[in-house]
């Protein structure tokens, strides 16, 4: 893999760089099978995670896989910041890289957010989801939970279901999955998906539509309502049009189909409570391999290199 200083979107990639972060994913996870859950690739490097929308997974994911590379971390928390004084993005990243941070994690509500920092900055700006633009370590981490559960990608049928068209992880994961050689399709609220012209993916238009088609992962998304102007439609009303409903979840084990989701999952929205519990529920795999591909994605990356997005 050449010298790559961030990550901002999964466009940027080459295939060789996104085979090299999949495969030393693999790698990573074996550090967690041992007594000391620790190896030091990054020992004396500074990561800042610099989170301006609330996160779970991401952050707390991406500060425990620098601890496992020996990192120094350090956790910008919006409410007890200046931020609610009123300082810039701007202001905010030249006060911090006077610290002399190597690693810059960024989540924002705005697009395009990371892809500023890293033009600014010499630290190695990582995007943990700028909007509805992109979320390339949920895709990395996507990826690899399909492929340790089947082995291989390419040929592998998903189905993406939901509010497509303002999910960052639909962009990323749906792109990182075709570039692998996995067949995607979408389907959800009329909408809320983007017709296949402007996306290139194939539109199934009901649960009837996607149990024909047969795929081997169901992947449901969150409803993201902090970013639709006006008001969605009631929880129980979305559960029965587009979740999986238990009778639908019987027809998913019946067919042996995997189930996934980002998370945070909203249960009896998205999912009933019954598919949590589901053999194939990878959801708690995709938390665990998360901490593993996001390794990956800080040990390739090079801090003071030109940045390529
Ligand atoms: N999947 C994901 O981005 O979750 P968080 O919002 O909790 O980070």
């Amino acid at each position: 893999m050449k010298p790559r200083k961030d990550l901002i979107t999964i466009e940027s990639l080459s295939d060789e760089d996104i085979h090299t972060i999949l495969d030393s994913a693999t790698a990573m996870k074996e550090i967690f099978t041992k007594s000391v859950k620790k190896v030091p690739a990054l020992k004396g490097k500074s990561v800042l995670t610099l989170f301006y929308e609330p996160s779970t997974r991401t952050r707390s994911s991406f500060e425990v896989a620098a601890h496992r590379l020996s990192a120094d971390v350090t956790t910008f928390t919006l409410a007890t910041s200046s931020v609610v004084k009123g300082e810039s993005v701007h202001d905010t990243i030249d006060t911090l890289m006077s610290m002399k941070m190597d690693y810059i994690i960024v989540r924002h509500k705005n697009s395009g957010i990371p892809a500023v920092i890293a033009r600014h900055c010499n630290a190695s700006v990582i995007n943990a989801g700028d909007g509805a633009h992109a979320h390339p370590s949920q895709a990395f981490l996507d990826a690899f939970t399909i492929r340790e559960k089947y082995g291989e990608i390419a040929g592998r049928r998903v189905v993406i279901v939901g509010d497509i068209r303002h999910s960052r992880v639909a962009r990323s994961t749906s792109l990182i999955l075709r570039r692998l050689g996995a067949q995607v399709a979408f389907m959800g609220p009329g909408s809320l998906v983007p017709p296949k012209e402007h996306t290139g993916v194939a539109r199934l238009h009901t649960w009837d539509e996607v149990f024909t088609w047969k795929p081997d992962v169901i992947y449901l998304l969150r409803v993201q309502n902090e970013r639709i102007d006006s008001p969605f439609f009631p929880a129980a009303d979305y559960h029965q049009a587009f979740g999986v409903t238990e009778e639908r979840l019987r027809r998913i084990e019946a067919q042996g189909m995997s189930i996934m989701h980002p998370g945070p999952v909203n249960r009896g929205v998205e999912l009933c409570d019954a598919a949590m519990d589901y053999e194939n529920c990878l959801v708690c795999n995709q938390v665990e391999n998360g901490i593993a591909a996001r390794m990956s994605i800080l040990y390739h990356l090079t801090p003071g290199t030109l940045s390529h997005d």
